[in-house]
């Protein structure tokens, strides 16, 4: 039917005849000639219809916006003044020799340019949104990512493995969806939230070395970088320790970079601790892209009187901290209104600043709404430590510690961004010694920051009873360019270590029993030491193609509520099919 993509054609086809197919991008009427932009997944082209063939330009007058054709002629290089630099086919055009209609198209719902089509409607019309040449080369990159990821592990020994889609309740912290099971009343699979224990008897079963890109699902609040399913790369290994499994995972992850954007990343990266990254970044998921740092002020800020900062300096949960921005003094009032305003999304009450015009005159050389409230020496202090220069700012962030890192974190990356310092190309770090436990004031107990097949630093199970908040675990994060990339940990593969978690945990014996029993006995039976890695691959795929939403990079991504606008999903279920699942709908609710 087709000879070439309409993209390819190109002068070395002038004269050839051929025959390309694709959607009418735009016909424009020229004084008794008809020209057609001709698209397809590769390219644009033009097709001239001219009323020397009655036929084809009583067809050519009939196109509109998306009409499905078929097209044979000529190609012939365009006149020098009507050329197209800017189009790969530009130089040439295909005099339409014949011409077939293949599927009229109702008035699409957005024009191919128009850039910004509300995100419901583009995903209502997934199927017209995605002919826009940049979904289409960012799904075309998306393969190419999986390809080259593939090839990697291949080499390497990697096997790779389906685990079950219908399992029991795999606990990564989310909610989990729920599918009720015909052939037993009232039970229920879960989809799984990650393949984690299936990863782990992998391993048990001495396949050494896994790979899987699965879809994982989560029932949690969504975001930019969260779909409630989405798609994971994952990794697990036996008899290799952290540093094994970074290191190649780093090679994999240089070698992907290198590939698919000719990027260099560093060898090695860099590490930083989970603490180091909370006092210097106030997150666990820094950008090292932008130079701007936190600088602790907590025990300066003790004895003051000022209320906003003593307060949280004498509370064991309170932090002051200041972020230092150089050349910040330039900044209006209302640029510093408008930072207060976004730190308040996260909860901050305030954002108190200092201007620094020459701060080696102390304080006449400062300027801020707060120098009243604080002595000399803590302005000293407080001048030293920021390290703080002619022309600089500082901005305050005092509150409990969550508010402040939260806010302070995305005041710096704002702030970085907008005054354009952030450094070019890709900045990953290992995140590294996280807790192994931590205290939720709300529920008063221990949770695991990752999961709870996570191993300690410590052997002894004792250790981890006595004292949950001084354990470290044996887990690791990469993030790039401020992007959680991935995680992964050694793993426990010992029951009584394991035991002691779920202990600490607050997890009973019975229900420990009853959830996770098979796997404890799988413990029991011949455990290599193992760990792994799972990435998140829409993440991954967002990064490199330069996108702010995973749904970018998704062919079918849902919305902010879980629901699909293209089919409709979620959707009622037949009172006759909730039968057959023992399932009843409650009409009051
Ligand atoms: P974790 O829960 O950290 O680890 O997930 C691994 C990576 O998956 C990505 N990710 C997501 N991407 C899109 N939407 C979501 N809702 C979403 N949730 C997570 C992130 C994250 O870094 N089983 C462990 C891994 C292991 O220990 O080997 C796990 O799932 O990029
Ligand atoms: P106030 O005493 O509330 O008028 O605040 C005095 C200054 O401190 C103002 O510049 C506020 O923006 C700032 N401020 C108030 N609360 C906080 C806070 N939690 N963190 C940082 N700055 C604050």
């Amino acid at each position: 039917m087709r000879t070439h993509y309409c993209g390819e054609v190109d002068e070395a086809l002038v004269g050839r005849r051929v025959v390309v197919c694709g959607w009418a991008n735009r016909r424009r009427d020229h004084g008794g000639v008809i020209f057609i932009d001709l698209r397809d997944r590769a390219g644009l082209l033009q097709v001239v219809a001219d009323p020397e063939r009655p036929q084809v330009f009583a067809l050519a007058e009939r196109v509109r916006n998306e009409f499905v054709l078929k097209v044979a002629g000529q190609v012939r290089l365009r006149p020098e003044e009507t050329a197209n630099p800017d189009l790969a086919t530009g130089q040439v055009e295909v005099v339409c020799e014949e011409m077939e209609v293949l599927n009229e198209s109702a008035t699409p719902p957005f024009q191919m340019d128009e850039d910004d089509v509300h995100e419901e409607i583009r995903l209502r019309y997934r199927y017209v949104d995605l002919r826009k040449p940049r979904m289409l080369s960012r799904l075309t990159t998306r393969a190419a990512v999986a390809r080259a990821l593939r090839e990697f592990l291949d080499a390497n020994g990697f096997i790779e493995t389906e685990t079950p889609m219908l399992t029991r309740a795999t606990p990564e912290g989310a909610r989990d969806y729920l599918v009720p099971s015909r052939t037993q009343p009232h039970a229920f699979f879960a989809l799984p939230q990650s393949p984690q224990l299936f990863k782990q008897l992998l391993m048990m079963g001495g396949l050494d070395r896994y790979y899987q890109i699965t879809r994982c699902f989560r029932d949690e609040d969504l975001r930019a970088d969260r779909q409630p399913e989405f798609t994971q790369l994952d990794i697990e290994t036996s008899f290799m320790d952290e540093a094994g499994i970074t290191a190649l995972m780093e090679e994999m992850l240089r070698r992907l970079f290198s590939k698919i954007l000719g990027a260099e990343l560093p060898d090695p990266f860099p590490r930083i601790t989970c603490a180091e990254a909370l006092a210097r970044y106030g997150t666990d998921r820094p950008d090292l892209r932008i130079p701007l740092e936190l600088t602790e002020l907590t025990a300066l800020m003790a004895g003051v009187e000022f209320k906003v900062f003593a307060g949280p300096a004498n509370d064991p949960d309170g932090r002051v901290a200041a972020l230092r921005v150089p050349g910040g003094a330039r900044l209006t009032r209302k640029e510093i209104d408008d930072y207060t305003g976004y730190v308040g999304r996260y909860g901050a009450k305030g954002l108190a600043w200092i201007k620094c015009a020459e701060p080696a005159r102390g304080r006449d050389g400062l300027q801020s709404p707060i120098l009243k409230f604080l002595p000399d020496d803590v302005i000293a202090g407080l001048m030293e430590k920021t390290g703080a220069a002619e022309g600089d700012l500082l901005f305050f962030g005092a509150g409990r510690r969550g508010i402040v890192n939260d806010s302070l974190a995305a005041l710096r990356v704002r702030v970085g961004l907008d005054l354009g310092m952030a450094a070019a190309g890709w900045r990953p770090v290992w995140v590294v010694d996280f807790p192994m436990f931590e205290w939720d004031r709300r529920e008063r107990r221990w949770l695991s920051p990752h999961h709870p097949f996570t191993a300690p630093r410590s052997d002894d199970p004792a250790q981890l009873l006595n004292d949950p908040g001084g354990c470290l675990s044996r887990a690791y994060d990469v993030v790039v360019n401020g992007v959680e990339l991935g995680g992964g940990s050694i793993r426990i593969h010992k029951r009584e270590m394991q035991q002691a978690v779920f202990e600490v945990l607050g997890i009973t014996r019975r229900e420990a029993g009853e959830k996770f029993g098979f796997f404890l006995r799988a413990l029991e039976y011949g455990c290599p030491p193992h760990g792994g890695i799972a990435f998140g691959f829409d993440r991954m795929v967002m990064l490199m193609t330069g996108g702010d939403s995973i749904r970018d990079v998704m062919a079918f991504p849902k919305t902010q509520t879980a629901s699909c606008p293209l089919t409709g999903a979620p959707s009622p279920a037949a009172p006759a099919q909730l039968g057959e699942l023992h399932l009843k709908l409650d009409r009051q609710t």
